[in-house]
């Protein structure tokens, strides 16, 4: 038989890692739940028509990306529907917003949600079909307060924690403001009419870029047109008094709170709901996500819910790549002292298969107090058994015919490299020491 593999781009997450995954999903929900966000969980298919409009048409996510499928009616009456698996979350984190009416109690919404996302990219390291996304979004109506700069410094303030938090080194906030929907008209005018004489000498997916949706210009990759790109506009000088007082109350929030920040007047990001404020967070190189180096990226998305058809509703918010997050922790924890596996605290060895129910009976018991405990079998060699305890716990618990009669267990502790005969009653107690 031939055997069936996963498919190009995905992933398979196996023990020990999955613990690593664990542990950072834990510490992002321990550090949401200090900054009063709650979770919030949506279908991970939709209505392709929500990132059409959402994300926008333009976007290599949606034209090159989704995966998309003409999803027929179980009955002739029922509709035939075009469904997305979601690439992004933050469309339908609004279309749930809309749906149940979240506006109506007037208060200030934060979300946040752990999921896996699908994207039909070219894979890479640091870059999957299905990846995951540790992300959160803080919405409401504009007097809940969120179109408030607070709000800005607030999300970015919680990323530098949450990523501190969880030892990654070297991270760097790079910052722009995208400006507003009024602004947006006039820079890419002014962009459009910068980039018509110097279109012949870009690359081939800019030119078309340009004709298509001018600000992915300006975050192009290519080496061949970083000269023109220099040249072009910057949207920071078509910004109107409010969107520059805007970005300024949010630097000056993050610089009360010390985060360091850096400007970036080029940076656009590949979707086409953000205004004002949009950001990256990335590690240096040498971080283990060779040239994917955003580990996340978000920003403001005034208009999303009107452009949903919802009711005004400003919000901001980000999403983390877990697969980069995790790929950063391994390669920077290489660069130091090794963590020791950690064993668990005992291995039950019955030494005949007599005794097999005895020590599940104990493994019951010792488990139900807390511990961590593997039970063997009783046809193992005691040479094997031994083996494989040293491998994976702390102590070893002898179950023989002995043991079992009299209630006294031999305790083997491995790293003291002394046995002991323990009683039933005080073998929790002792196996909980490390
Ligand atoms: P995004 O920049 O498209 O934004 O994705 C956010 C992060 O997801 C990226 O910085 C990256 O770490 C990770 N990511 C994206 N694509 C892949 C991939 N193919 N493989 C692995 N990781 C990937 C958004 O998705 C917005 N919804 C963020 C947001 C939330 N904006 C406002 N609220």
């Amino acid at each position: 038989m031939s055997v069936i593999f996963k498919v190009r781009g995905t992933r398979d997450l196996l023990p020990p890692e999955t613990e690593l995954w664990s542990e950072v999903e834990a510490t992002a929900r321990a550090v949401f739940a200090r900054y009063a966000f709650g979770e919030i969980r949506t279908p991970i298919f939709e209505d392709t028509a929500l990132f059409a409009r959402g994300v926008g048409e333009e976007t290599d996510i949606v034209s090159k990306e989704m995966y998309t499928w003409e999803d027929r009616g179980r009955a002739d009456s029922e509709r035939v529907l075009s469904l997305t698996l979601r690439p992004e979350n933050t469309a339908g984190v609004v279309r749930a917003y809309i749906e149940h009416k979240m506006n109506d109690s007037g208060a200030l919404q934060k979300l946040f949600y752990i999921g896996p996302q699908f994207r039909r990219e070219r894979p890479q390291r640091g870059r999957y079909r299905q990846f995951w996304q540790i992300g959160a979004e803080v919405l409401g109506p504009a007097f809940s307060g969120s179109e408030s700069p607070l709000r800005d410094a607030e999300v970015l303030e919680m990323l530098a924690t949450l990523l501190d938090t969880l030892g990654i080194r070297g991270w760097r906030l790079e910052l722009n403001s995208v400006g507003s929907a009024t602004d947006r008209p006039r820079y890419l005018e002014a962009l459009r009419a910068a980039l018509t004489p110097v279109k012949e000498k870009l690359s081939p997916d800019n030119q078309r870029r340009a004709e298509t949706n001018p600000l992915r210009v300006l975050d192009s990759k290519d080496p061949k047109d970083q000269a023109i790109i220099e040249t072009l506009p910057k949207i920071a000088d078509y910004l109107d008094d409010a969107s520059r007082e805007h970005f300024e109350q949010v630097l000056l929030g993050l610089d009360a709170c010390g985060i360091p920040y850096h400007l970036n007047p080029r940076l656009v990001r590949g979707l086409d709901y953000y205004t004002r404020t949009a950001f990256e967070f990335t590690v240096p190189d040498g971080s283990g996500l060779g040239t994917q180096n955003a580990l996340l990226g978000g920003g403001r998305y005034d208009g999303l819910s009107e452009m949903l058809g919802g009711p005004k509703a400003p919000g901001i918010g980000f999403a983390i790549g877990e697969d980069r997050l995790v790929l950063t922790l391994q390669a920077q924890a290489l660069e130091s002292a090794p963590t020791p596996v950690r064993k668990l605290d005992a291995f039950i060895a019955p030494i005949g298969v007599a005794q097999n129910p005895a020590a599940l009976e104990l493994a019951r018991e010792l488990r139900g107090a807390g511990l961590s405990v593997e039970v063997g079998d009783g046809s193992f060699r005691l040479r094997r058994s031994f083996e494989t305890a040293d491998r994976l716990a702390n102590r070893m618990v002898l179950v023989g015919e002995d043991e079992v009669a009299s209630g006294m267990l031999t305790v083997k502790h491995f790293s003291a490299a002394e046995q002991t005969k323990v009683s039933r009653e005080d073998l929790a107690a002792v196996l909980a020491r490390r």
